[in-house]
């Protein structure tokens, strides 16, 4: 301040303003406290999560979120009624509940899940708190209530979830799903890991969250289940041993009902006997059918160990239909992405290879869980694209068990631009007196690369430009019927 000069003090103005600031504040604590799931957090965490929030408002039957949407905020509602709703196994879309003020949605993101499980869908005119996930979870450290919270919310919507996606559960009403998921223990799976072992006693059904397990008898596979599939019902309906072994494949989230918490659903529910009885015999004709069948358990064998059933696609090659020497369907892949993203030397099946390129893992994808910045995401063709997030830290390359992705450069350093800028830069290194920090965004230099299906094209290049019609996309059950 200048000599001589007297401070003027603050203006009543800029006090009444400062006031009405903190008033605004502590009103938007108060309102957290009134809302249902944030009714027990502690004042001083409310107070660091309303710094969070972002006011929304939607209109009545306006998506909030789609299925397989990748999830980067966590929902609480203010005002109005939320649809949550997924698909199971057979594709059918089943409600889980409408959720209203107080409820939060899409937790998914903060414990477990990048992509979202359920589609959330106003029914009315809605006003949400979003809460973006990153800036929550640097918090939730020192939020230790909200951090249980939110984890208590997440167990449940977990449970809500996996019965809505079991087809026999979905036939429950939405309140009798909600009683049976207080009875369910979530467990979860490293890579490999057994969960039931042939020929033990049975104590529990399993209900897959997500994840992917083979069943295997007399150590060969005969069959792969996955998220929205159960096991174990074999051995409680008839009161046997374990029919098989169940292994995991992929890092797998369970959820275990005892043995008589089943027994007294089904005394409850009896209609609920006949349909486990159902798929009880349709697997076990399907065990007697293919027990002399070596090429089952050769296809299945060869299917879990590269990771075949991991995606809802499989570029196949009819190598007969293939002219020695033609490489278009490479020539095509590299022209559009500037990468070789396939290798015609996958594996051979009948009368099919199947082409080495990514999976487009469903589930467990070991890309994914190593990404640190989140950048992969699902498009509606069942394709695992890269995003814009991607910084070409690698990370994901030594991750893939089948090496399908690349750590390449991007196209602008591929064009010599880079050795422009680095001159340019160290030009105006050598003119600078002061060490100065760089205000400019970094630019990234590489990207990570894989099979996407083409995503962002209409066509695929290589099945497009292949010339004979060797190679086709086809869906995993066209080569696995299992
Ligand atoms: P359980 O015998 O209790 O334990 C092993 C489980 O593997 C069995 O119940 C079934 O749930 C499951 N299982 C056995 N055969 C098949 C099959 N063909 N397809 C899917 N699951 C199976």
């Amino acid at each position: 301040m200048g000599k001589g000069k007297v401070s003027a003090g603050p203006k009543p103005s800029d006090i009444a303003r400062l006031e009405r600031q903190i008033q605004q504040r502590h009103d938007r604590i108060s309102a957290l406290s009134m809302l249902d799931c944030l009714r027990t957090a502690p004042t001083d965490e409310l107070e660091r999560l309303v710094d969070l929030c972002i006011l929304r408002a939607f209109p009545a039957h306006e998506a909030i979120i789609h299925h397989y949407d990748q999830q980067d905020s966590l929902y609480l509602i203010l005002q109005g009624k939320v649809r949550l709703t997924l698909h199971d196994k057979e594709g059918r879309e089943v409600l889980i509940g409408v959720f209203g003020r107080g409820d939060c949605y899409s937790t998914g993101a903060l414990f477990g899940n990048v992509f979202s499980r359920a589609g959330a869908y106003t029914e009315t005119n809605c006003y949400v708190l979003q809460l973006p996930i990153n800036d929550l979870r640097a918090m939730l450290p020192a939020t230790p209530t909200l951090n249980k919270l939110f984890h208590q919310i997440y167990l449940q919507r977990l449970a809500e979830f996996t019965l809505g996606r079991v087809p026999i559960f979905n036939h429950l009403e939405p309140r009798e799903r909600l009683a049976l998921t207080a009875l369910l223990q979530s467990c979860r799976y490293p890579r490999d890991s057994v969960v039931v072992t042939q020929g033990s006693p049975a104590d529990s059904l399993y209900l897959i969250e997500s994840g992917q397990v083979v069943v295997e008898h007399n150590n060969h596979p005969i069959a792969s289940l996955s998220e929205g599939d159960f096991f174990g019902e074999m051995s409680l309906l008839c009161d046997q041993p374990r029919s098989a072994t169940v292994r995991t494949l992929t890092p797998t989230t369970i959820l275990v009902l005892s043995a008589e918490e089943f027994e007294r659903l089904l005394t409850q529910r009896p209609d609920l006997r006949p349909q486990f009885q159902h798929v009880l015999e349709r697997r076990r004709n399907l065990d007697e059918k293919f027990q002399d069948k070596q090429e089952r358990v050769q296809r299945l064998t060869v299917a879990v160990q590269y990771g075949l059933l991991r995606g809802r696609y499989l570029l196949v090659r009819t190598p007969e239909l293939c002219p020695p020497g033609c490489r278009i369907c490479e020539q095509a892949c590299v022209a559009r992405h500037h990468n070789l993203r396939l290798h015609l030397d996958g594996v051979r099946l009948g009368d099919v290879d199947i082409v080495d390129t990514c999976r487009q893992c469903r589930v467990g994808a070991e890309c994914v869980e190593a990404c640190p910045e989140d950048a992969f995401a699902w498009n509606d063709k069942g394709a695992l694209f890269i995003t814009d997030k991607c910084t070409g830290c690698g990370e994901c390359v030594p991750a893939c068990p089948y090496q399908a992705l690349d750590r390449v450069p991007r196209a602008s350093m591929q064009s010599g631009k880079l050795l422009l800028r680095l001159l340019g830069q160290a030009k105006r290194l050598q003119q600078m007196i002061r060490p100065v920090i760089p205000l400019e965004p970094v630019e990234y230099t590489h990207r990570a690369d894989k099979c996407d299906l083409c995503h962002g094209y209409d066509d695929m290049a290589c099945v497009s430009q292949c010339p004979t019609g060797s190679l086709r996309l086809v869906p995993v059950e066209e080569i696995f019927p299992l």
